[in-house]
Protein backbone atom coordinates (compact mmCIF):
# COMPACT_ATOMS: atom_id res chain seq x y z
CA UNK A 1 0.00 0.00 0.00
CA UNK A 2 1.06 3.42 -0.91
CA UNK A 3 1.77 5.75 2.39
CA UNK A 4 0.41 9.39 1.87
CA UNK A 5 3.03 11.97 2.49
CA UNK A 6 1.57 12.66 6.05
CA UNK A 7 2.34 9.11 6.65
CA UNK A 8 5.43 9.02 5.16
CA UNK A 9 6.40 12.27 7.41
CA UNK A 10 5.36 10.47 10.11
CA UNK A 11 7.26 7.65 9.89
CA UNK A 12 10.58 9.45 9.03
CA UNK A 13 9.98 11.40 12.94
CA UNK A 14 9.66 8.37 14.25
CA UNK A 15 12.96 6.66 12.83
CA UNK A 16 14.75 9.90 13.46
CA UNK A 17 14.07 9.62 17.30
CA UNK A 18 15.03 6.29 17.56
CA UNK A 19 17.88 6.30 15.37
CA UNK A 20 21.31 8.13 15.74
CA UNK A 21 20.76 10.30 12.25
CA UNK A 22 21.14 13.45 10.92
CA UNK A 23 19.22 14.57 7.62
CA UNK A 24 20.85 16.78 5.80
CA UNK A 25 19.06 18.76 2.44
CA UNK A 26 20.67 20.58 -0.22
CA UNK A 27 17.82 23.86 -0.60
CA UNK A 28 17.48 23.02 -4.08
CA UNK A 29 15.21 19.42 -2.96
CA UNK A 30 12.15 18.98 -3.20
CA UNK A 31 9.65 21.08 -0.59
CA UNK A 32 8.69 18.02 1.54
CA UNK A 33 12.47 16.71 1.57
CA UNK A 34 13.69 19.75 1.99
CA UNK A 35 11.05 20.12 5.05
CA UNK A 36 12.41 17.31 6.98
CA UNK A 37 15.93 18.17 6.67
CA UNK A 38 17.84 18.83 10.41
CA UNK A 39 20.79 20.62 8.64
CA UNK A 40 20.10 22.50 5.22
CA UNK A 41 22.36 25.02 3.26
CA UNK A 42 24.58 25.71 0.37
CA UNK A 43 27.10 23.09 -0.41
CA UNK A 44 29.99 24.90 1.75
CA UNK A 45 26.97 25.21 5.00
CA UNK A 46 26.55 21.66 4.36
CA UNK A 47 29.90 20.59 4.42
CA UNK A 48 31.05 22.77 7.38
CA UNK A 49 27.80 21.86 9.27
CA UNK A 50 27.88 18.05 9.03
CA UNK A 51 31.64 17.90 10.16
CA UNK A 52 30.41 19.50 13.09
CA UNK A 53 27.73 17.07 13.81
CA UNK A 54 27.51 14.17 16.28
CA UNK A 55 25.23 12.07 14.82
CA UNK A 56 26.34 8.25 13.59
CA UNK A 57 24.76 8.26 10.57
CA UNK A 58 24.23 11.38 7.56
CA UNK A 59 21.20 10.61 5.54
CA UNK A 60 21.97 13.42 2.49
CA UNK A 61 19.05 14.82 0.22
CA UNK A 62 21.37 16.38 -2.49
CA UNK A 63 23.54 14.98 -5.50
CA UNK A 64 26.65 12.38 -5.38
CA UNK A 65 29.60 14.96 -4.89
CA UNK A 66 27.80 16.42 -1.52
CA UNK A 67 27.37 13.05 -0.25
CA UNK A 68 31.33 11.87 -0.74
CA UNK A 69 32.51 15.02 0.72
CA UNK A 70 30.93 14.37 4.29
CA UNK A 71 32.55 11.22 4.04
CA UNK A 72 35.80 12.24 3.05
CA UNK A 73 35.87 15.24 5.62
CA UNK A 74 34.40 12.72 8.39
CA UNK A 75 35.32 9.17 7.36
CA UNK A 76 34.26 7.75 10.44
CA UNK A 77 30.75 8.48 9.92
CA UNK A 78 27.99 6.70 7.89
CA UNK A 79 26.86 8.91 4.70
CA UNK A 80 23.80 7.08 3.23
CA UNK A 81 21.95 8.75 0.09
CA UNK A 82 18.19 8.57 -0.14
CA UNK A 83 18.95 8.61 -4.22
CA UNK A 84 22.23 7.91 -5.75
CA UNK A 85 21.75 11.14 -7.75
CA UNK A 86 24.50 12.39 -9.70
CA UNK A 87 25.05 16.25 -10.54
CA UNK A 88 25.40 16.75 -14.52
CA UNK A 89 28.58 19.33 -14.11
CA UNK A 90 30.34 16.89 -11.61
CA UNK A 91 29.82 13.92 -14.15
CA UNK A 92 31.60 16.37 -17.17
CA UNK A 93 35.16 15.52 -15.51
CA UNK A 94 37.28 12.79 -13.94
CA UNK A 95 40.39 11.83 -13.36
CA UNK A 96 41.32 11.06 -16.87
CA UNK A 97 39.72 14.26 -17.52
CA UNK A 98 41.66 16.04 -15.10
CA UNK A 99 45.20 14.58 -16.49
CA UNK A 100 44.73 15.44 -20.03
CA UNK A 101 43.69 19.25 -18.46
CA UNK A 102 47.00 19.33 -17.01
CA UNK A 103 48.53 17.87 -20.31
CA UNK A 104 46.67 20.45 -22.09
CA UNK A 105 48.40 23.39 -20.01
CA UNK A 106 51.46 21.44 -20.50
CA UNK A 107 51.52 21.55 -23.88
CA UNK A 108 50.70 25.39 -24.08
CA UNK A 109 53.95 25.70 -22.46
CA UNK A 110 53.04 26.06 -19.08
CA UNK A 111 55.02 23.36 -16.84
CA UNK A 112 53.10 21.01 -14.47
CA UNK A 113 55.08 22.81 -11.56
CA UNK A 114 53.65 26.31 -12.18
CA UNK A 115 50.34 24.82 -12.57
CA UNK A 116 47.62 25.21 -9.31
CA UNK A 117 44.32 23.47 -9.87
CA UNK A 118 41.28 24.26 -8.39
CA UNK A 119 38.26 22.11 -8.24
CA UNK A 120 34.76 23.56 -7.85
CA UNK A 121 33.16 21.30 -4.73
CA UNK A 122 30.48 20.33 -7.83
CA UNK A 123 33.24 17.24 -8.65
CA UNK A 124 33.72 13.94 -7.73
CA UNK A 125 35.97 12.60 -5.06
CA UNK A 126 38.54 11.44 -7.98
CA UNK A 127 38.71 14.92 -9.14
CA UNK A 128 39.53 16.28 -5.99
CA UNK A 129 42.26 14.05 -5.07
CA UNK A 130 44.10 14.69 -7.96
CA UNK A 131 43.92 18.54 -6.97
CA UNK A 132 45.45 17.35 -3.59
CA UNK A 133 48.13 15.57 -5.05
CA UNK A 134 48.94 18.96 -6.91
CA UNK A 135 48.96 21.00 -4.12
CA UNK A 136 45.59 22.44 -5.04
CA UNK A 137 42.34 23.07 -3.15
CA UNK A 138 38.75 22.81 -3.80
CA UNK A 139 36.10 26.24 -3.86
CA UNK A 140 32.26 26.75 -3.68
CA UNK A 141 30.61 29.39 -5.65
CA UNK A 142 30.31 30.79 -1.86
CA UNK A 143 34.31 31.14 -1.01
CA UNK A 144 35.63 31.00 -5.44
CA UNK A 145 36.62 34.66 -4.76
CA UNK A 146 38.97 34.06 -1.86
CA UNK A 147 40.02 30.75 -2.92
CA UNK A 148 41.44 31.69 -6.34
CA UNK A 149 42.52 35.08 -4.41
CA UNK A 150 44.91 33.16 -2.09
CA UNK A 151 46.05 30.42 -4.79
CA UNK A 152 47.13 33.25 -6.87
CA UNK A 153 49.87 34.35 -3.99
CA UNK A 154 51.31 31.21 -5.53
CA UNK A 155 52.33 33.29 -8.55
CA UNK A 156 51.21 30.28 -10.82
CA UNK A 157 48.44 29.66 -13.34
CA UNK A 158 44.99 28.25 -12.03
CA UNK A 159 43.68 25.62 -13.90
CA UNK A 160 39.89 25.56 -12.78
CA UNK A 161 37.66 23.04 -13.07
CA UNK A 162 34.86 21.83 -13.90
CA UNK A 163 32.43 25.16 -14.31
CA UNK A 164 33.72 27.26 -16.83
CA UNK A 165 31.41 29.47 -15.84
CA UNK A 166 32.33 29.98 -12.26
CA UNK A 167 35.80 30.26 -13.29
CA UNK A 168 35.26 33.33 -16.03
CA UNK A 169 33.27 34.87 -13.39
CA UNK A 170 35.58 35.11 -10.76
CA UNK A 171 38.50 36.19 -13.69
CA UNK A 172 36.15 38.76 -15.08
CA UNK A 173 35.39 40.01 -11.09
CA UNK A 174 39.30 39.92 -10.35
CA UNK A 175 40.25 41.76 -13.62
CA UNK A 176 42.46 38.55 -14.44
CA UNK A 177 42.76 37.13 -17.84
CA UNK A 178 40.79 33.82 -18.10
CA UNK A 179 40.49 30.78 -21.10
CA UNK A 180 38.69 27.60 -21.93
CA UNK A 181 40.62 24.79 -22.45
CA UNK A 182 39.61 23.37 -26.32
CA UNK A 183 37.93 26.72 -27.33
CA UNK A 184 40.88 27.98 -29.56
CA UNK A 185 41.29 31.11 -26.38
CA UNK A 186 44.99 31.84 -25.60
CA UNK A 187 45.69 29.38 -22.51
CA UNK A 188 49.84 30.63 -22.05
CA UNK A 189 48.50 34.23 -21.39
CA UNK A 190 46.02 33.55 -18.99
CA UNK A 191 45.93 33.47 -15.49
CA UNK A 192 42.78 31.24 -15.17
CA UNK A 193 42.22 28.21 -17.29
CA UNK A 194 38.96 26.42 -17.26
CA UNK A 195 37.43 22.63 -18.27
CA UNK A 196 34.71 23.01 -20.29
CA UNK A 197 32.15 21.79 -18.31
CA UNK A 198 28.85 23.50 -17.18
CA UNK A 199 25.67 23.45 -15.55
CA UNK A 200 23.06 22.65 -18.37
CA UNK A 201 20.23 24.06 -15.38
CA UNK A 202 21.94 27.25 -15.04
CA UNK A 203 22.31 27.72 -18.91
CA UNK A 204 18.97 28.19 -19.18
CA UNK A 205 19.10 31.85 -18.38
CA UNK A 206 19.43 34.63 -21.06
CA UNK A 207 20.44 37.87 -21.45
CA UNK A 208 16.99 38.35 -23.48
CA UNK A 209 15.76 37.07 -20.27
CA UNK A 210 16.95 39.68 -18.32
CA UNK A 211 16.02 42.20 -20.62
CA UNK A 212 12.36 41.04 -20.92
CA UNK A 213 12.07 41.74 -17.09
CA UNK A 214 14.06 44.70 -16.88
CA UNK A 215 11.45 45.94 -19.69
CA UNK A 216 8.08 44.28 -18.26
CA UNK A 217 9.20 45.56 -14.79
CA UNK A 218 10.97 48.61 -14.87
CA UNK A 219 13.08 48.81 -11.45
CA UNK A 220 13.30 45.15 -11.35
CA UNK A 221 16.28 43.39 -9.56
CA UNK A 222 17.86 40.69 -11.28
CA UNK A 223 20.17 38.05 -8.97
CA UNK A 224 21.49 34.91 -9.82
CA UNK A 225 24.18 32.06 -9.17
CA UNK A 226 27.36 32.34 -10.80
CA UNK A 227 27.11 29.09 -12.47
CA UNK A 228 24.96 30.99 -15.18
CA UNK A 229 26.91 32.30 -18.00
CA UNK A 230 29.30 35.60 -17.98
CA UNK A 231 27.05 37.80 -20.03
CA UNK A 232 24.13 37.13 -17.62
CA UNK A 233 26.21 37.24 -14.38
CA UNK A 234 27.95 40.48 -16.05
CA UNK A 235 24.36 42.26 -16.87
CA UNK A 236 22.63 41.24 -13.19
CA UNK A 237 22.19 43.25 -10.05
CA UNK A 238 23.69 40.36 -7.76
CA UNK A 239 25.92 37.22 -8.13
CA UNK A 240 25.92 34.70 -4.93
CA UNK A 241 25.72 30.98 -4.22
CA UNK A 242 22.14 29.67 -3.25
CA UNK A 243 22.79 31.01 0.29
CA UNK A 244 23.81 34.20 -0.21
CA UNK A 245 20.70 35.07 -2.60
CA UNK A 246 18.78 33.68 -0.10
CA UNK A 247 20.24 36.33 2.68
CA UNK A 248 20.18 39.25 -0.42
CA UNK A 249 16.58 38.37 -1.27
CA UNK A 250 15.10 38.25 2.00
CA UNK A 251 16.61 41.55 2.96
CA UNK A 252 14.86 43.31 0.22
CA UNK A 253 11.90 45.78 0.51
CA UNK A 254 8.28 43.45 0.34
CA UNK A 255 7.62 45.30 -2.82
CA UNK A 256 11.11 44.80 -4.83
CA UNK A 257 10.51 42.97 -7.52
CA UNK A 258 13.09 40.53 -7.98
CA UNK A 259 13.94 37.68 -10.80
CA UNK A 260 16.14 35.00 -10.00
CA UNK A 261 18.20 32.95 -11.76
CA UNK A 262 19.02 29.49 -9.70
CA UNK A 263 17.19 26.56 -9.37
CA UNK A 264 13.24 26.67 -9.30
CA UNK A 265 12.38 24.76 -5.78
CA UNK A 266 14.61 27.28 -4.14
CA UNK A 267 13.56 30.33 -5.83
CA UNK A 268 9.42 28.89 -5.43
CA UNK A 269 10.73 28.82 -1.73
CA UNK A 270 11.65 32.12 -1.20
CA UNK A 271 9.22 35.09 -0.96
CA UNK A 272 5.45 34.81 -1.42
CA UNK A 273 5.19 38.00 -3.55
CA UNK A 274 7.27 39.98 -6.39
CA UNK A 275 9.46 36.96 -6.51
CA UNK A 276 10.08 35.71 -10.48
CA UNK A 277 12.31 33.10 -12.02
CA UNK A 278 14.56 34.40 -14.62
CA UNK A 279 13.37 31.93 -17.82
CA UNK A 280 10.63 30.83 -19.57
CA UNK A 281 11.60 26.83 -18.94
CA UNK A 282 11.14 25.90 -15.38
CA UNK A 283 14.69 24.94 -14.20
CA UNK A 284 14.45 22.46 -12.33
CA UNK A 285 17.36 20.31 -11.76
CA UNK A 286 16.69 16.84 -12.34
CA UNK A 287 19.25 15.15 -10.32
CA UNK A 288 18.39 17.19 -7.37
CA UNK A 289 14.87 16.31 -7.67
CA UNK A 290 14.73 12.69 -7.79
CA UNK A 291 15.18 11.88 -4.10
CA UNK A 292 11.53 11.93 -2.66
CA UNK A 293 10.11 11.34 0.68
CA UNK A 294 9.78 7.59 -0.01
CA UNK A 295 13.70 6.90 -0.43
CA UNK A 296 14.32 9.11 2.67
CA UNK A 297 11.82 6.90 4.73
CA UNK A 298 13.30 3.47 2.91
CA UNK A 299 17.04 4.35 3.69
CA UNK A 300 16.05 5.17 7.57
CA UNK A 301 14.32 1.71 7.43
CA UNK A 302 17.25 0.47 5.81
CA UNK A 303 19.75 1.64 8.69
CA UNK A 304 16.72 0.41 11.27
CA UNK A 305 17.23 -3.22 9.96
CA UNK A 306 21.82 -3.14 10.06
CA UNK A 307 21.56 -3.22 6.20
CA UNK A 308 21.87 0.68 5.23
CA UNK A 309 21.36 1.47 1.22
CA UNK A 310 23.51 3.67 -0.66
CA UNK A 311 26.38 4.01 1.60
CA UNK A 312 28.93 6.32 0.39
CA UNK A 313 32.26 4.51 0.75
CA UNK A 314 35.67 6.06 -0.50
CA UNK A 315 39.25 4.05 -0.75
CA UNK A 316 41.98 5.08 1.89
CA UNK A 317 43.74 7.17 -0.73
CA UNK A 318 41.29 8.77 -2.68
CA UNK A 319 40.10 10.06 0.71
CA UNK A 320 43.79 11.40 2.31
CA UNK A 321 44.02 13.34 -0.92
CA UNK A 322 40.59 14.90 -1.54
CA UNK A 323 40.21 15.22 2.53
CA UNK A 324 43.72 17.44 1.69
CA UNK A 325 41.96 19.79 -0.90
CA UNK A 326 38.54 20.33 0.94
CA UNK A 327 40.35 21.06 4.41
CA UNK A 328 42.70 23.68 2.40
CA UNK A 329 39.66 25.60 1.60
CA UNK A 330 37.83 24.84 4.91
CA UNK A 331 40.95 26.23 6.52
CA UNK A 332 40.52 29.56 4.78
P1 LIG B 1 25.69 26.18 -3.82
O1 LIG B 1 27.11 25.95 -3.47
O2 LIG B 1 25.38 27.61 -4.06
O3 LIG B 1 24.78 25.53 -2.83
O4 LIG B 1 25.41 25.51 -5.25
C1 LIG B 1 25.44 24.16 -5.47
C2 LIG B 1 24.92 23.87 -6.80
O5 LIG B 1 24.92 22.73 -7.22
C3 LIG B 1 24.45 24.95 -7.64
O6 LIG B 1 23.94 24.47 -8.84
FE1 LIG C 1 24.70 20.09 -10.61
FE2 LIG C 1 23.52 22.09 -11.94
FE3 LIG C 1 22.07 20.43 -10.48
FE4 LIG C 1 23.69 22.20 -9.31
S1 LIG C 1 21.87 22.64 -10.53
S2 LIG C 1 23.45 20.05 -8.77
S3 LIG C 1 25.41 22.19 -10.77
S4 LIG C 1 23.27 19.90 -12.32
Amino acid sequence: MQLTTEQLKEKINNYKKKLSVTVVAHFYQRDEVFEIGDITGDSLELAQKTKADTADYVVFCGVGFMGQSVKVLSPHKRVVMPKLACCAMATMIDGVGFDNSVKALNEAGILSENILPITYINSNVEVKAKVGQMGGMVCTSSNAKIIITTALKEGKKILFVPDRCLGQNIANQMGLKSSIIGDGSNIAESDIICFNGFCSVHQLFSVDDINFYRKKFPGILIAVHPECDPSVCDASDFVGSTSQLIKFIKKLPEDQKVAVGTEFNLVNRLRPKNTYVLSSTKPECPTMNETTLEDVYNVLKSIDEGEPLNEIKVDDETQKWAKISLDRMLAL
